[in-house]
């Protein structure tokens, strides 16, 4: 039977757009390629604007790039011909239409390549790809208070 075991990294509460930025570079530590994150929180709870700090520090993304991929789907942070360790792929599910259109996005190619690849919505993924990944559940409490817990999942098979 397969086990899953988690490890909760951080349990933090931010005060500001700012430091959830700082916050996602410091997280970027953690999210050192090959690496698939999952970001999960209602609309407007933080996750592209944690997405900035994380690519920002591992793609050297500016920040303003850093948008949520609403229409395109997937973003593409780093230089042209940026080895696949300098490289964040950045995925917005919130639009997306069911499970024909997530195979379409062609996921499983992008997390084999060796990239940190951030997932908003991640929740509606309907099956995770085998391997460890990390949770990152982000929760508006105040008008500039987001409560952020990060995990990692690791299953045996
Ligand atoms: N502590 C905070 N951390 C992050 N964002 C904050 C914070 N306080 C206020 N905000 C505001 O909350 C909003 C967060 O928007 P953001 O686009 O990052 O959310 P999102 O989770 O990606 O939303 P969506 O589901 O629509 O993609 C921004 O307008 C930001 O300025
Ligand atoms: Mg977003």
């Amino acid at each position: 039977m397969a086990t899953l075991a988690i490890q909760r990294l951080y349990d933090i509460v931010t005060r500001s757009p700012e430091e959830t930025i700082a916050f996602g570079r410091r997280l970027a530590e953690t999210l050192r390629p090959p690496c698939l994150a999952l970001l999960e929180g209602d609309l407007g709870s933080g996750k592209t604007t944690l997405a900035k700090g994380v690519a920002s520090a591992l793609a050297a993304a500016r920040e303003e790039d850093v948008t949520s991929p609403s229409f395109t789907l997937v973003h593409e942070y780093g230089s042209p011909g940026a080895a696949p360790d300098a490289r964040v792929y950045h995925v917005d599910l919130y639009r997306i239409e069911g499970p024909r259109e997530i195979e379409s996005l062609g996921l499983d190619e992008i997390i084999s390549q060796g990239s940190t690849v951030l997932i908003e919505w991640g929740e509606r993924l309907p099956q995770p790809p085998p391997g460890p990944l990390v949770r990152i559940r982000m929760d508006v409490c105040g008008e500039n208070e987001r409560h952020i817990v990060v995990e990692e999942e690791t299953r045996d098979c």
